[in-house]
C-alpha cells in the first residue's frame, strides 16, 4: 500500500457527472490510499502503516491521458521509441498515451498492434493504447484490416500525418467504422491547398518569403468530414484543431447533434505564427502555428466545451533532421515533457483558465472520451496519479530531456510547474530528484 499525505487533491464535485466536471472540480487537502493498482480510499485523514509520500504543499492530479502521441516505434527509433517516449510521458505527468500509427511499417495490421502492446507492457513507463491506421500503409487507397485490429484492442483509427483526399474512400471508411463503437481521428488537410506550405499563410509567410498553409486547407476538410459523419453516423474526432473557423464549424456541428469531438495541442493554445520569425525549425509544425486571433478562438472553444480536451501531438524529430533550412526540416513539436508546465505557466498563471479546468482537459475529459477507469482521484479508480510542485521551475535542456529528441520551442527555457512524481497503476514511473 502507498499513502499520499497532505496534498491538494483534485476533487470532482459528486453532484455533477464526470463529463461536466470541468467547472466543478476543486482542490482539497486530503490523503489518498493506494492498494496495488487501485485507489482504495480518499479522505481528510488516513492513518495506515505503509509507504508514505509527503505531498505537503504539492498538488495531486489524476494522471494525464494523451490521445495523440507519436512514439515512432517501430521504424523511426532514431527519433523516439517506446522506452524513451513513455519515459518522456511519465516525466510530463502522463500515465496513458495513445500511439499514432504513422510508423514504419504503419500500424495497419494485427501483428504490429500486438508488437506495440507487448513492448509497451514489457518496457513502457506508462500505459500505451494503440491507434490503428484507417487505410493500408495510410496511403488513402484501401481500407486497413480494422476489424482484426479491433480484436487486438485498438481504441481508434487514424491516418494522422496523411489525410485521405479521396472523398469516396473517406466515405467508405466512415461507413465501415460506423459499425464499431470507435472514433476515426482525422488530420484535416487539403493537400492541394496546403501544397509545400511551411508556415501559416498570411502576414508571416509573406514576411519570411515562405509558402503558406491556408486556414482553408484545414477548414474545408473539417466541413467535408462533418457532412460524411452526418451521412454515415460515424464517430468523428478532429485532430489538432488550429483555426477560428474550424472551432466555429465544430461548434455548429455539435449544436446539430453530429457525433463530433475535437482536441487542441498546447502549442496551438499558447503560440502564434510570430514564433516562426527567426526560422526556428522547432516552431515548424502541421497544422502551422496560426494567428493570435486563431489562438484566442481555440481558447474560447476549449472554455465553452466546443473543444473536448488537450492532446499533445508529441512529434519528436532528431537534431540532424531539424537542424536544416526551415523549408526542408520535418514538421513536428516535441511536447510530452513540456505540455503541463507550458499550459500552467501560459494559461493558469495568466488567469486565463483555472488549474482544475486544465486538469479536467488533460485527464478527466480524455478518460471520459476513451471510457477509461481513470481521470479522477476516487475510490475504485486506477492508481494513476501525478504530483506537482507548482512553485518549482523546470528547464528543458538536451541533457535533461527523457525524449530522444529535443525539438521543442521551449528548449533551454524555464517554466513553472514541475512534476515531482508520477504513479501509474501503483508503480512510480517518474520521480524528480532535484
Ligand atoms: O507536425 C506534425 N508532425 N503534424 C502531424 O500531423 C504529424 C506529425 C509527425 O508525425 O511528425
Ligand atoms: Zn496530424
Amino acid at each position: 500500500m502507498i499513502l499520499i499525505k497532505n496534498g491538494f487533491v483534485y476533487t470532482i464535485d459528486k453532484k455533477t457527472n464526470r463529463q461536466n466536471s470541468l467547472r466543478s472540480a476543486s482542490f482539497n487537502k486530503m490523503d489518498v490510499l493506494i492498494d496495488d493498482n487501485l485507489i482504495v480510499k480518499v479522505a481528510n485523514t488516513i492513518d495506515e502503516n505503509c509507504e508514505t509520500i509527503d505531498a505537503h504543499d504539492k498538488y495531486v492530479f489524476p494522471g494525464f491521458i494523451d490521445l495523440h502521441t507519436h512514439l515512432r516505434d517501430p521504424g523511426q527509433t532514431n527519433k523516439e521509441d517506446i522506452y524513451s517516449g513513455t519515459r518522456a510521458a511519465a516525466k510530463g505527468g502522463w500515465t496513458t498515451v495513445c500511439a499514432m500509427p504513422n510508423t514504419d511499417p504503419v500500424v495497419d495490421n494485427i501483428s504490429t498492434v500486438e508488437y506495440l502492446k507487448r513492448k509497451a507492457k514489457d518496457i513502457g513507463a506508462c500505459k500505451v493504447l494503440v491507434i490503428g491506421a484507417m487505410t493500408k500503409k495510410s496511403e488513402g487507397k484501401e481500407i486497413a484490416e480494422i476489424a482484426n485490429m479491433l480484436e487486438s484492442g485498438i481504441i481508434a483509427v487514424s491516418d494522422d500525418g496523411n489525410c485521405i483526399q479521396n472523398t469516396k474512400i473517406m466515405y467508405n471508411v466512415m461507413k465501415y467504422v460506423s459499425k464499431f463503437n470507435i472514433p476515426i481521428i482525422d488530420h484535416c488537410e487539403d493537400y492541394f491547398l496546403s501544397g509545400k506550405g511551411q508556415v501559416n499563410s498570411g502576414r508571416m509567410s509573406t514576411k519570411l518569403g515562405l509558402s503558406g498553409i491556408p486556414a482553408l486547407a484545414e477548414e474545408i476538410v473539417i466541413s467535408r468530414d462533418i457532412m460524411l459523419s452526418e451521412s454515415t453516423g460515424c464517430r468523428l474526432h478532429i485532430a489538432h484543431i488550429s483555426t477560428k473557423k474550424s472551432v466555429e464549424l465544430i461548434r455548429q456541428a455539435k449544436a446539430k447533434g453530429v457525433k463530433i469531438t475535437t482536441e487542441v495541442t498546447p502549442h496551438h493554445l499558447l503560440l502564434n505564427e510570430n514564433e516562426c520569425v527567426n526560422f526556428d525549425t522547432n516552431t515548424k509544425v502541421k497544422p502551422p502555428l496560426r494567428t493570435q486571433d486563431d489562438v484566442d478562438a481555440c481558447l474560447t472553444g476549449l472554455l465553452d466545451g466546443t473543444i473536448d480536451f488537450i492532446a499533445t501531438d508529441h512529434a519528436p524529430h532528431s537534431d540532424f533532421e531539424k537542424e536544416k533550412e526551415f523549408s526542408i526540416a520535418p514538421y513536428g513539436i516535441n511536447s510530452l515533457e513540456t505540455a503541463f508546465a507550458a499550459l500552467y505557466s501560459g494559461l493558469v498563471l495568466k488567469d486565463k483558465i483555472s488549474l482544475s479546468f486544465l486538469i479536467g482537459k488533460l485527464s478527466t475529459s480524455p478518460a471520459h472520451f476513451l471510457q477509461l477507469n481513470c481521470g479522477a482521484i476516487e475510490e475504485g479508480m486506477a492508481a494513476d496519479i501525478t504530483i506537482s510542485d507548482l512553485q518549482k521551475d523546470i528547464c528543458f535542456t538536451p541533457d535533461t530531456m527523457m525524449s530522444k529528441s529535443n525539438n521543442t520551442p521551449y528548449l533551454n527555457k524555464s517554466l513553472k510547474g514541475r512534476i515531482t512524481k508520477t504513479i501509474c497503476e501503483g508503480n512510480t514511473t517518474w520521480e524528480d530528484r532535484d
